[in-house]
């Protein structure tokens, strides 16, 4: 998405003409004509101006085949267009009604062990599937050739959450032609798949068969190109809707809703293909951890838009109900985490959904307009976001600057969590969470980056865990650090090709030289830990309590870096466990076990320190007061306690707080829960 598009340019019109976007899913078919009045009613109240239709309305368009029941859809639109609410209009084709799979069982699909799905849910569809398809793409030309023009539809939305799988016979068929693609003759899959263990070997494509239950572990890179080929199709099932939305005339930004670091959609491939990303996000008030993961999925959301605004499509207001235990959220901290959102770049704010359901499998998740009804704390909370967001139109738009980039990849990960390997607790989002957390306790902002992204201009660069680097990718590396950045690689990292399959000579290969260090074996690390010890010349090791590492270390070696820490006991006993390699004004760091949380909280703070990166204050990174968060967007510095104590910060300079009017100098207090926005007050 690197160039400004006309339909991303009506998007950003959008918000400048109504501020930022603050609504939710609306799902007029489960209520009655006279209460859609009262719920325009309501939303005029709360200040929504933006509401997702239609999302699950294949039944009620479609009751028989063929059929096309609009008049519903024409009022509400209708109604919504007269109280000035925006409409992103959704193709509904996350939930085919019961007869499509009842008439053509081929749209089903089918899982891992062979089991055909049926109705009675959601999602029950196989993107494989040829019949669903056109089905698809049949209701979709005619809810766009109508609603093209509608003056109430401002955005459109393509099915829900993209995430289905299925292994059955038409995935089969998809997959081979996927194969065939990529490789282009059998001997190529052969090789790259590493076909002569076990007497893998395929005579022809059609021998190759999704990865079912199978009676032992499965090809690694089967599994790895059955993920690739898995988000390719669902791409190809959007891309196809979008393509007929935009045929029928409609010039309005076309988006689906993403789903974080989700496991089953290469989002890197996909955010080219949408006009402003959007995303679901439901962290867990129960986790301490919360805001600070779910700002790394907000992140990663800017970063998919190459630094634009996004829309937080949804979120709920108070609790789920799709976890084994829900707590509720209270208003006040569903505020904070929507104005996080616009913090981190959102430019609008939406829940799932506006009102309660009373009947279906998430009546009791939360939504704007409780079961009991606007005289509520939670519609008076509701009410009170959006007068904020109206506060806070300044910064639609605005960006988050960042001298830091955290690398994550898709393949990397999946082929990373493949079974059968040295130990299954290290995980890919577990480090990269854990490094990030601390960037975030620091007020520092970063940018998710791929491995085709262009890394120029950072100071520093994380690279906590990737299973896969590619020549390119160690290439664009080392240009950073002699370009002065500083890189950090973390254990178990360029282990493997882009085809999953292990680099031979001492790890990490294409690393080696850059890193000045290379190991010679992976291992885990018994329960115990290994002790680590700190050189005494590297000062932001000196004082740490007891250093150990755990889950996985390398048997590494320095040749040419210095040694930051060692194994100072047991089997590992004075092996290198960090080191770094000076070069220029950059470093390449290389951490090579997975080290305790004050070792890395020390390390990062140190490398940050020796790249000059600021924070959010615009001062040299430092650990931040328990529980704040500090993220400037734009020229608005944003402050979040996330604590249970009031804070009393120092901000240099005046500053007005848009949220509240009040002017600071010096020093802001923000109480629990609270959010301030600060934007410098000009004297002039
Ligand atoms: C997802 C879906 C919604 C709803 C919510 C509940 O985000 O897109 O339809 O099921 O979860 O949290």
């Amino acid at each position: 998405m690197s160039t400004t598009t006309a339909p991303r340019r009506a998007f950003d019109a959008l918000i400048a003409e109504r501020g930022l976007g603050f609504g939710g899913d609306y799902n007029p078919e489960q209520w009655s004509p006279e209460v859609w009045r009262e719920d325009v009613a309501l939303m005029q109240r709360a200040g929504v101006n933006l509401v997702t239709v239609g999302v699950f309305s294949w039944a009620m368009i479609e009751p028989i085949p063929g059929a096309r029941e609009w008049g519903w859809l024409d009022e509400v639109l209708d109604l919504l267009h007269e109280g000035g609410i925006a409409v992103d209009l959704a193709s509904p084709v996350a939930s085919p009604p019961p007869w499509l799979g009842v008439r053509h069982p081929e749209t089903l699909p089918v899982d891992r062990d062979g089991v055909r799905l049926i109705p009675g849910s959601r999602n029950q569809f196989s993107p494989a599937s040829l019949v669903y398809r056109e089905h698809a793409a049949a209701i979709t030309r005619d809810l766009a050739e109508r609603y093209a023009d509608h003056p109430a539809v401002r955005m459109w939305h393509i099915g829900n959450e993209y995430g289905q799988v299925d292994h059955g016979d038409e995935a089969a068929r998809e997959f081979r032609l996927w194969l065939h693609r990529r490789y282009g003759s059998i001997e190529a899959l052969n090789d790259a798949w590493g076909t002569a263990f076990w007497s893998q070997r395929y005579a022809a494509f059609d021998e190759i068969l999704p990865p079912r239950r199978m009676p032992y572990l499965v090809n690694p890179t089967q599994s790895l190109d059955f993920r690739r080929y898995s988000s390719d199709q669902l791409l190809e099932c959007y891309r196809e809707l979008r393509d007929i939305i935009r045929d029928a005339g409609a010039t309005q930004p076309i988006t689906t809703n993403f789903m974080g670091f989700h496991a089953l959609t290469d989002y890197w491939s996909w955010a080219d293909e949408v006009d402003v990303v959007s995303d679901d996000q439901y962290p867990d008030p129960a986790s301490p951890q919360a805001p600070a993961d779910i700002a790394l999925v907000q992140d990663l959301m800017r970063s998919l838009g190459d630094g634009r605004s996004w829309v937080l499509m949804e979120q709920a207001i108070s609790a789920t109900s799709w976890r084994e235990h829900n707590l509720p959220k209270s208003p006040l901290r569903a505020r904070r985490d929507s104005l996080q959102a616009v913090a981190r770049g959102a430019d609008a704010v939406c829940y799932f959904q506006w009102r309660q359901a009373r009947a279906g499998a998430e009546r009791f998740h939360s939504a704007m307009l409780p079961h009991a009804g606007a005289d509520s704390d939670v519609f008076r909370g509701v009410c009170r976001q959006g007068e904020d967001l109206k506060k806070l139109s300044s910064v639609a738009g605005t960006g988050v600057a960042a001298e830091v980039a955290i690398l994550f990849d898709w393949s990397s990960w999946w082929a990373g969590e493949e079974p059968a390997r040295p130990t299954e607790r290290l995980r890919t989002m577990t480090e990269i969470t854990r490094w990030y957390r601390e960037l975030w306790r620091r007020g520092v902002a970063a940018d998710v980056v791929s491995a085709a992204s262009d890394l120029t201009g950072y100071r520093t660069i994380l690279v906590p865990h990737s299973y896969i680097v590619t020549p390119a990718t160690a290439e664009a590396l080392r240009a950073a650090v002699e370009a002065g950045a500083h890189v950090v690689v973390g254990p178990f990292s360029g282990v493997a090709d882009e085809n999953a399959q292990v680099l031979t000579s001492r790890s990490p290969v294409l690393l080696r030289d850059l890193l000045g260090a290379s190991s010679e074996e992976w291992g885990a690390v018994p329960d115990v830990g290994s002790p680590l010890v700190a050189d005494e010349r590297w000062d932001a090791g000196r004082g740490l309590s007891q250093p150990s590492a755990s889950i996985l270390a390398e048997r590494l070696r320095a040749e040419g870096a210095e040694v930051l820490a060692r194994h100072s006991s047991g089997e590992l006993e004075g092996v290198a466990a960090i080191t770094r390699r000076a070069v220029g004004d950059g470093a390449a760091w290389y951490v090579g076990a997975v080290v305790d949380p004050e070792m890395l909280s020390a390390l990062l703070g140190d490398v940050l320190a020796a790249a000059g990166v600021i924070d959010a204050f615009g001062a040299p990174a430092g650990i931040l007061p328990d529980g704040l968060e500090a993220v400037r967007r734009g020229d608005v510095l944003f402050l979040l306690n996330h604590a249970d104590a009031p804070m009393d910060i120092a901000v240099d300079g005046s500053h007005i707080d848009l949220l509240t009017g009040d002017e600071t100098n010096g020093s802001v207090g923000i109480a629990p829960g609270e959010v301030r926005a600060l934007t410098e007050r000009r004297t002039w």
